[in-house]
């Protein structure tokens, strides 16, 4: 009975330690560059600063990986998350946008926020200072209501 529990421990290990190893995601760039979202609207310091701890690890070109996001299932869930959340929305290349587009991610981002919706619930588990406070809800709603009038 031990030695089949240990058996499946231990195949279960292996497996992971496989699917780490051919799992390739690597979200290792800059968050700002010539197309980030800056060059389009106006964010002053405090909104940025919300985005970056809060959003950036899924919605931009750089996850700041912890040593748990290498450890699957983690790390395909994390994955997952940053290969979805940037298809969505990647404030990185925002200025790449149709104004279209653009206006619609604004006004998705105000009702997220509102919903509850972002960040993930999952993620919050293992990143506290990425949940946001009353005001700063407040500050990233009003930021990205204001930013819609600024695309043309
Ligand atoms: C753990 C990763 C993760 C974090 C952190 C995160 N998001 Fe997301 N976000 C996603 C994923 C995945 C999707 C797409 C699937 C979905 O909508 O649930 C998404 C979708 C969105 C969308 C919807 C886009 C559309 O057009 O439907 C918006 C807007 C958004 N996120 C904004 C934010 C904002 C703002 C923050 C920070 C306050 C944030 N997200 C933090 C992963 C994340």
């Amino acid at each position: 009975m031990k030695n089949k529990t240990l058996l499946i421990v231990g195949s279960l290990a292996f497996i992971l330690l496989v699917i780490s190893f051919f799992d390739d995601t690597d979200n290792r760039g800059e968050w700002y560059g010539p197309n980030d979202f800056t060059h389009r609207i106006t964010a002053d310091a405090p909104v940025k600063a919300i985005l970056e701890k809060a959003c950036f690890d899924c919605h931009s070109n750089k996850t700041n990986y912890r040593w748990y996001n290498d450890v699957p299932p983690v790390s395909l869930l994390l994955n997952n998350h940053v290969n979805e959340g940037k298809k969505e929305l990647n404030f990185s290349e925002f200025a790449t946008y149709s104004a279209k587009r653009a206006k619609h991610k604004l006004e998705e981002i105000a009702e997220q926020i509102e919903n509850g919706e972002m960040p993930m619930k999952p993620y919050l588990l293992t990143h506290a200072e990425a949940k946001l406070s009353d005001e700063e809800k407040a500050l990233l709603i009003t930021w990205s209501k204001n930013a819609m009038a600024e695309i043309h």
